[in-house]
């Protein structure tokens, strides 16, 4: 992406920041501490809670020895209460394994319980000057937006890729050595201006504040008309779930196959005969000697699914060995397995059928 909107963005970001206390802090336990009561509570809300727990727990030294009740009291209200086992639990790790200090990298931070991608990123750029993208929901927004990106946000394949490209981005920062004029390192004033952005202009729910917003003149949602369209948070599709039994019908070493119908779901493809619901064994034999076939052998296969976009089939099978001398009836066609693979376009859906016809 474009990196001219990083200068007039932290320009910004300096002047309009808001004043939070652990905006005044080099400490990275200190940053640790408010990027993890920051992960599912609102600023105003984590504002009480930061400085009488730093009052209480100044270090991880603290936090490691601290009895489990005086711990949660001083989260009462909080929520999320794994957040504070977790916070124990790493100031038990730093204490053995690493000198009672935080790791100063994003990877070795992931290491640590209760750090996930964000927090990891958040703490690496802000306490160490690392270059590396903490993207969370208004990062998200923000970048969806400056970019026009349609792209599902709710997908993690999406949000990777977001973070890959913020982080590539960052490399025009100065480097980490560098702490700006106010001592801040300019890795994490990047994140945070992000952060900030989002949380105080580039709002959701129609009440984005473009006129203020420092960087709309490269802001091609806007040039776009899709400031309210973006981001795209498409929820999973549901799908409706359908039970298929599927039947191997074997006669000597050919296999039944018949043609799709020409409209709907794989028109027009191959299948092997199935039907709706899930059969015992006896159902299955009457199944086949309904289509005109004598039974000699029933065999149970494995389950299978598959996933369609608006369906899932929910699959059981049975091998059923038929007599030559059948009378088919209906529409099914039998072939050798090789021919099958090599002429015929058999949907993945039945794979798992087919490959038990492969590899016998
Ligand atoms: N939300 C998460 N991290 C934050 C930070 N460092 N400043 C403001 N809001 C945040």
């Amino acid at each position: 992406m474009q990196s001219d909107f990083v200068k007039p963005l932290l320009l910004w970001y300096n002047a309009a920041k808001r004043d939070l206390p652990w905006r005044h802090t080099d400490d990275p336990y200190a940053i640790y501490v408010s990027e993890i009561m920051l992960q599912q509570t609102r600023v105003e809300a984590v504002l009480g809670y930061y400085a009488r727990f730093l009052d209480a727990l100044p270090d991880p030294a603290r936090l490691s020895v601290c009895p489990d009740d005086v711990l949660f009291k001083l989260w009462e209200g909080l929520g999320y209460y794994s957040r504070a086992r977790h916070m124990k639990k790493t100031a038990q790790i730093l204490m053995e394994e690493h000198g009672g200090r935080f790791p100063g990298t994003k990877n070795e931070l992931l290491k640590l319980p209760g750090i996930g991608s964000y927090t990891a990123s958040a703490i690496a750029s802000i306490a160490f000057g690392e270059k590396t993208a903490a993207v969370d929901g208004n990062v998200l927004r923000v970048y969806a937006r400056l970019q026009a990106f349609r792209d599902n946000i709710l997908r993690d394949a999406v949000k990777k890729q977001v973070e890959a490209e913020l982080t590539e981005t960052m490399a025009v920062l100065p480097d980490a050595g560098d702490v700006s004029a106010t001592g801040t390192h300019p890795a994490g004033d990047f994140n945070q201006a992000m952060i900030e952005l989002g949380a105080l202009v580039c709002l959701p729910r129609g009440e984005a504040r473009c006129g203020s917003c420092p960087i709309s003149r490269f802001c091609q949602a806007k040039v776009q008309g899709l400031v309210e369209e973006l981001p795209l948070r498409l929820a999973p599709q549901k799908r409706r779930e359908e039970k298929l039994t599927v039947f191997l019908i074997r006669d000597g070493d050919e296999v039944a196959i018949r043609k799709r119908p020409e409209k709907g779901l794989l028109s027009g493809l191959y299948e092997f005969p199935n039907t709706e619901g899930f059969l015992t064994a006896e159902e299955a034999v009457r199944f086949v000697e309904a289509e005109g076939f004598e039974a000699l052998k029933v065999r149970k296969l494995r389950d299978a699914r598959h996933l369609f976009t608006h369906v899932t089939w929910l699959m059981e099978g049975y091998e059923i060995r038929v007599s030559p001398g059948s009378v088919r009836r209906g529409d099914c066609l039998f072939v050798r397995p090789d021919e099958l693979k090599r002429d015929y376009a058999l949907p993945s859906a039945f794979s798992a059928y087919a490959e038990l016809l492969i590899n016998e």
